[in-house]
């Protein structure tokens, strides 16, 4: 099942940057579950490029729920939705050339596909696609929020720009997830959209890293060995393109501290068990404590540049020098903030699903 991910709950994606239309189909969820079309537009919203921070291709993402959902909420029936490409501009891919962009998928792709892959605009591989994986994926943020489980994703670091910790965490998501760039401090908000202007003004790009926590998970969620929580959520994660390294609790970070640092004691107020830390993220075992899930992504610099480099020319077999012309996020990590959000809600319903049926992420239940 190489485009579909989960057990209970899956999604395939299918599609081409410069294709007619993309899309996703999403399976498994229980019927009676509300659809609010509303806030999968606003989620495909904070996804969508804005300003000189991101790519000059704006795409309406006019979507289509063609199946699955009937009078504002799930029929049980698989979800199918579907994105028309309206902006895409293949002038700027044909060339009697294949020169492979160093640090993107053009290589690969030919040597999977054998030159049959769709190459204009990264064909499959490209950013383009998480669209429906938003898109979908609002329909699972949405789910989880009625049973009170809230996910928020910022930019903890972005150009050597550091972001303030998560604090009230509950608090730190609302904010989160009404603004268009998820940075807590505004500061550090100015001075990283500085960052990405000067690198886009430079022909360059860079990278960042993204935090998310979640709240209101229920303790005793995963699987033990190949279906733990870190798995599960690394897999979807990974799948994102551009991600380089997923990181829970403290992560690398952790193994520089003595085990008296690195575990989160415990205390029982009444009946409830609270930790005094969370170096650990919220997962032991690959199953939730109930202490807040944590975990960071590693989203590298826009491989597509508009710099010189150095690449091979495959169709005369000889070395070859790029420049590139066409439009490209000058960053990534920004607009993958809500593609992360909704992997995470995809990987959560699933495993939720797992654990208590598909029924239980009906809001009544
Ligand atoms: C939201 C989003 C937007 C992206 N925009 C671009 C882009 O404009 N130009 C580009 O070269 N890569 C872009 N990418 C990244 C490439 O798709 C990715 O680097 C490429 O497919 C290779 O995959 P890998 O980096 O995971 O190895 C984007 C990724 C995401 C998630």
């Amino acid at each position: 099942m190489k485009n579909t991910f989960g057990t209970n709950v899956s999604v395939t994606l299918f599609g081409e940057s410069h294709g007619n239309t993309i899309g996703a189909v999403l399976d498994g969820l229980a019927p009676g579950i509300r659809v609010d079309e509303d806030f999968i537009r606003f989620q495909l919203s904070l996804r969508r490029p804005a300003g000189h921070v991101s790519t000059g291709r704006v795409e309406p993402d006019a979507f289509q729920l063609v199946s699955g959902v009937k009078d504002g909420c799930t029929t049980g029936a698989p979800i199918c939705v579907l994105i028309p490409n309206e902006k895409q501009n293949s002038a700027d891919y044909e060339s009697e050339e294949f020169l492979p962009r160093p640090g993107h998928a053009d290589l690969t792709a030919f040597y999977k596909y054998h030159g049959f892959e769709d190459r204009r605009g990264g064909g499959h591989f490209s950013g383009r696609l998480t669209a429906p994986l938003v898109a979908v994926g609002a329909i699972a943020v949405f789910a989880l929020r009625q049973k009170d489980v809230l996910i928020g994703t910022h930019l903890k670091r972005c150009a050597g720009i550091v972001d303030r910790v998560f604090m009230n965490e509950l608090e730190d998501i609302e904010t989160l997830n009404e603004k268009a760039f998820a940075v807590l401090d505004e500061n550090a908000c100015e001075k990283m959209i500085a960052a990405i202007e000067a690198a886009a003004e430079e022909g360059d790009s860079v990278g960042g890293v993204l935090e998310t926590a979640v709240c209101g998970l229920p303790a005793g969620v995963g699987e033990p060995w190949f279906d733990s929580v870190e798995s599960m959520l690394s897999h979807v994660l990974f799948s994102i393109p551009a991600v380089k390294g997923v990181e829970f609790g403290d992560g690398f970070l952790i193994c520089d501290k003595k085990g008296s640092e690195a575990n989160d004691g415990m205390r029982l107020n009444g009946d409830t068990l609270t930790f005094l830390s969370n170096h650990n993220g919220g997962v032991l075992g690959g199953i939730t404590t109930g202490n807040t899930l944590k975990f960071c992504t590693a989203i590298k610099p826009t491989p597509s540049i508009f710099k010189e480099q150095y690449t091979v020319d495959l169709t005369k077999c000889e070395n070859a020098a790029l420049l590139l012309k066409g439009r490209h996020d000058p960053a990534i990590a920004h607009r993958a903030r809500v593609v992360v959000d909704s992997v995470t809600a995809l990987a959560l319903c699933d495993l939720l699903s797992i654990r208590y049926g598909t029924d239980w992420l009906k809001g009544d239940v």
